[in-house]
C-alpha cells in the first residue's frame, strides 16, 4: 500500500519524505488556504520534495474551466496530478485531460457509481472520502471494498485513494479493504509509527546495554587483532 500525506504543509511533507516512506501528497483548496502561502509556490515546492504524484485541485465548476486549469497545473511539475471533483463537468474534464496524458485524481467520491464513473472517465486515481461518510453514519470502508471489487471485475485501472482518513485504524482497515493508497494527515502518519511497547522495549534494551563494560565504545570501536 502506498502512503500519501494529505497536507499542503511543506515542513510536514519534508519530515516524512526524509524517512523514505512517502509515496505522494494530496492537497485541496482548504489545505492550501490553511498555509496562507502562494498556491503555485507551495505546489512546486512540494513537487520538488516528493517524487510521487502531488494532487493540486481545480476550482472552476464548468468543464472548460477545469480543463484550462488542469492543463496549466500540469505544466508546473512533471509529478502533478490534477484533482477534479466528481460532477458531470468534472467527468467531462477528466476524460479530456486523461486523453491528453494528464493524470487526474477524481475527488469527493461518496458512492460506488460515482467511483465507477470516474474510473470509466479515465481517472488515474479515485478518492472516496471515508471519514466524511462515517461522519454521517455511512460505512466509508465498505465503499472501498466495493470499489476495489468492481474495478477488478471490469479491469478498470484507476488506483483507489482512501481519503478523509481520521485515525490509524482507518489506514489499517483501508489496507485490508484493498485501497491502493491511503492519504492521511501528518498526525495520523506519526501515530502509525508509535507503539508504547516499542518505547518500553527500547528503554529496557538500553538499560541492560549500559551494564556492559565499555558499552559506549562497544559498537564503533574497531576490533583489536
Ligand atoms: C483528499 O484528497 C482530501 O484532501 C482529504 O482527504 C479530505 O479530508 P477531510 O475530510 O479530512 O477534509
Amino acid at each position: 500500500m502506498k502512503f500519501f500525506l494529505d497536507t499542503a504543509n511543506v515542513d510536514e511533507i519534508r519530515q516524512i519524505a526524509e524517512l523514505g516512506i512517502l509515496d505522494g501528497v494530496t492537497t485541496n483548496p482548504s489545505l492550501v488556504a490553511k498555509e496562507k502561502r502562494e498556491f503555485r509556490k507551495t505546489i512546486t515546492e512540494i513537487c520538488e520534495i516528493v517524487s510521487g504524484p502531488v494532487s493540486a485541485e481545480t476550482v472552476s465548476l464548468d468543464w472548460e474551466g477545469m480543463v484550462r486549469e488542469g492543463r496549466e497545473l500540469a505544466t508546473w511539475a512533471p509529478n502533478i496530478a490534477v484533482k477534479i471533483p466528481l460532477t458531470p463537468d468534472g467527468l467531462r474534464a477528466t476524460r479530456v485531460l486523461a486523453d491528453e496524458g494528464i493524470k487526474v485524481n477524481v475527488t469527493l467520491i461518496f458512492s460506488l457509481p460515482q467511483g465507477l464513473l470516474a474510473a470509466k472517465a479515465g481517472a488515474a486515481f479515485i478518492s472516496p472520502f471515508i471519514g466524511r461518510l462515517d461522519d454521517i453514519g455511512h460505512d466509508g470502508l465498505q465503499l472501498i471494498r466495493d470499489l476495489r471489487q468492481v474495478l477488478a471485475t471490469y479491469g478498470l485501472q484507476s488506483e483507489i485513494i482512501a481519503a478523509s482518513i481520521r485515525h490509524p485504524m482507518h489506514v489499517v482497515e483501508a489496507a485490508k479493504a484493498g485501497a491502493h493508497i491511503a492519504t492521511m494527515p501528518f498526525a495520523v502518519m506519526q501515530a502509525l509509527m508509535k507503539h508504547p511497547l516499542t518505547d518500553r522495549g527500547i528503554e529496557r534494551f538500553l538499560a541492560d546495554w549500559r551494564t556492559l563494560p565499555n558499552y559506549q565504545e562497544a559498537i564503533l570501536t574497531p576490533a583489536k587483532v
